[in-house]
Formats: C-alpha cells, structure tokens, sequence
C-alpha cells in the first residue's frame, strides 16, 4: 500500500532529483528528471565495466536487465516473459510492427486521430509496399477515439487497431480500455503507444486488452535516455517476427538452425546498455514505491490547476481535448508562434516543449493547428514552479 504524496514527501523526492535544484522544468513528457539514485545506479555499472572490464561486468548488468524486466512487469501487470527492454518508444513500436510481416494488399489499419507521427511513418511506408490503407476512426464530441465509431468500421479486412493513449499534443486520455473490448470481440490484433502513459497512469495491459503496448524510460517514467518497453502479449508472439534477430533472439542450434525466443525478449539483441537498464531498473522501482495511483492523483490535480490558470490568461487559448486527461497541457499564445513562446520562456530558465504538424499530423490537420506549446507536470511540480510559468508567460503577453 502506498500513501497518498504529501508536500513533504514532494520535498522529499525533489532534493533526491538535482534538476529541481538547476531549471524550472515543464518538458516532463519530452523527458523527465531522473532521480540521483538512478543516476548513481548507472554510473555504478559504468565503473564496473570500466574496472573489471566491459564484458566481466556483464553478469552484474544483465541482473539489472532482469530487474528492469520483472519491475515493468509489475508496474504493467504482465508477466516478465512478455517484455522486451528497448532503447525507446519507436523502436518497441517499430520492432512489434515490423514483425507483423507482409500486409495484404487491401488490408486496413485503423488509427486514433492523435496517433504519433513515428508509428504513422512506419505504417505510411507499409502501406504503400503492400497496399493497405491507413483509416482514422473518429473523435467523440470531446475530442477522445470513438470506440462506436471504431465499431462501425471493422469488417473482415482490419488487419490492425493501433491507438496512441496519451497524445503528444493534448491532454486527452483516450478510452483506450474500451477501444480493447472491440478490438478483442472481433480477435484484431491492437497495439497501444503508451510512451506517455507508463510511469503516468495506471497501466494494466489484461484489462487494456492490448496484444502490444510500448512506453517510454525518459518519461513519465523519470528512467534515462534511450531506454524503452516492450509489452507483447504471450499468446500473439507466435504472430511476431523480429525483422532480425541475433544471437540473442535466436541462437543458432547444432544444425545451425535459428532458434528464435518463444518470450519478447525475441525483440532484444545481445548487445545493450546495461548501465540505462541499471537506471531503467531503478526508475522503475521508485515508480511502484510512490504508487501509480498517487502519481497519476497528483498529476493530475496539477495539471487542472495549470490548466485553468493557463486558459484564464488573456491571450492563451489552452488546446486540449476530452474529458479524462493527462499531464500535457497544449495553448497557444496570441500571435506568437509556439517555438517563439518556447525560446523566450527558456531564456527565462522555464523549459515547455513546442510541437509542429508531424508528431501528430491526423489530429494538427483535422485541428487546424500549425503548432502548439505544451507544459508538461510532473509529481514533482510545484505551485512555485506554476507561478513561474505563468509569470513567464504573462511577460510575454505584454
Ligand atoms: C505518444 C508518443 N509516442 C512516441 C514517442 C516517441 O518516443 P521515443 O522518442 O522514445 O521513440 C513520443 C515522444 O515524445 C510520444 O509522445
């Protein structure tokens, strides 16, 4: 059982994560600040591989591999035979998708509007080596995936459901539990991109009834750079295969035959940081200590607060969809591009992301949007750290 996150305990976990001390930060679903702990549980692996030598370390890393792989387990509620330790989102997403093989030609994939424009490249390029089309299911009236209107669209030729759950350019949630139910009841094969999910909400991939579902370490997460997960669900491996493999993910035999991993780890290759898995594994582990309820509470208490203020300035206009939503607040200030409100908050030590069209060019082009600023919170943030940004932002609105 955890506690429900106290100011104090709030302190607490800032004065063990140094970037509080050094930016006022709102970029957490680019990427997050990690803890010194996990820090420290990098360089612990570094210097074992520099003092025993890279490949002698070895033993010490793949433990933490292990112990990132059963903590994502945990915190996903799968089994660990089901997650594979990527270097991030794209590459988990890619690797599942690649191992689909050959479309048929007229096959369909079915998209949510807010998917991220990486997964749409690799499904764009497919598309057109094997003639399938690309479908967008619809928006309810609040802007979230319809799981009706997904309904309406299936017919025997629905090849794939794929659904980014927290979108990188607006806070919605989208129902992404309810978008499972039709894609079980007609047995067709959903992935689900929770890069910004995993660490942020509570994810249970049996109830989610996902055959895939990637995350990302940097984020939410608050893990290093190039880490990511993996989900694949025990029962669609057999319908995946990595688009290569090595000695890891199928060993030759003693004929020489390619014995290909029958877990996920199928989608790893022998040759890994060990020292991010170390940081990964800890990340992990202080996520499950707070507890994702109180993260995801907390969250999003915050994210209201700054979304109301942020739409009671003169001149934003917050763009967010739907009801249930996330860490990720999207605005627009009057006449001043998003990449302008970026770089001027950051010159004033307050670092938000901007977006263009690309991330998620479905839903910026049904929007009419160009771009968007986004401020991202964290269980971290703080009133303090609100008050800055607004401030920033009201003395660009002068
Ligand atoms: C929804 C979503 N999917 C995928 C990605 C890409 O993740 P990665 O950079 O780990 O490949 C991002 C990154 O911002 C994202 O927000």
């Amino acid at each position: 059982m955890s506690t429900p996150l106290s100011t104090a305990a709030v302190d607490a976990l800032r004065a063990q994560t140094p970037g509080t001390q050094t930016t006022t930060h709102f970029n957490h679903a680019g990427a997050s600040l990690p803890s010194s702990a996990t820090l420290e549980a990098i360089h612990a692996q570094l210097w074992r591989e520099a003092t025993m030598g890279q490949m002698e370390a070895g033993g010490f890393g793949r433990e933490q591999s292990e112990r990132a792989r059963q903590l994502a387990a945990q915190l996903l509620n799968a089994q660990a035979s089901e997650i594979a330790l990527t270097t991030g989102n794209s590459f988990a997403w890619g690797a599942a998708f690649a191992a689909l093989g050959r479309l048929k030609s007229g096959e369909r994939i079915l998209v949510g509007r807010h998917e991220w424009g990486g997964n749409l490249a690799a499904m764009r390029i497919a598309a057109r080596r094997d003639g399938v089309s690309i479908e967008v299911i619809p928006c309810d009236a609040s802007g979230a995936t319809d799981p009706h209107a997904l309904e309406a669209m299936i017919d025997e030729r629905v090849r794939l459901i794929a659904l980014t759950w927290l979108p990188a350019n607006g806070g919605v949630i989208n129902p992404a539990a309810a978008i499972g139910q039709v894609a079980r009841r007609y047995g067709i094969p959903y992935f689900i991109d929770g890069a910004q999910a995993v660490g942020q909400v509570p994810v249970d991939v049996v109830a989610l009834g996902c055959d895939v579902l990637t995350g990302a370490g940097r984020k939410a997460l608050r893990g290093p750079r190039g880490t990511g997960l993996l989900y694949v669900r025990q029962d669609f491996l057999s319908r995946v295969t990595p688009a290569f493999v090595d000695t890891h993910s199928a060993p030759l035999d003693a004929a020489g035959e390619p014995v290909l991993r029958n877990d996920a780890a199928r989608f790893e290759l022998a040759e890994a940081s060990l020292a991010l898995h170390g940081g990964l594994a800890n990340a992990l582990k202080e996520a499950l200590d707070i507890g994702i309820d109180n993260i995801r509470a907390r969250i999003d208490s915050i994210a209201q607060h700054l979304r109301g203020q942020l739409a009671a300035l003169p001149g934003v206009t917050v763009l967010d969809l739907g009801v249930e939503r996330s860490g990720l607040i999207a605005f627009n200030v009057a006449g001043l591009d998003a990449s302008h409100v970026q770089r001027s908050l950051a010159e004033q030590g307050v670092t938000i992301g901007s977006n263009g069209v690309a991330y998620t060019p479905f839903d910026m082009e049904s929007r009419g949007l160009q771009e968007i600023a986004r401020a991202s919170v964290s269980y971290l943030t703080t009133d303090a750290e609100i008050d800055k940004l607004l401030n920033g932002i009201r003395a660009l609105l002068r």
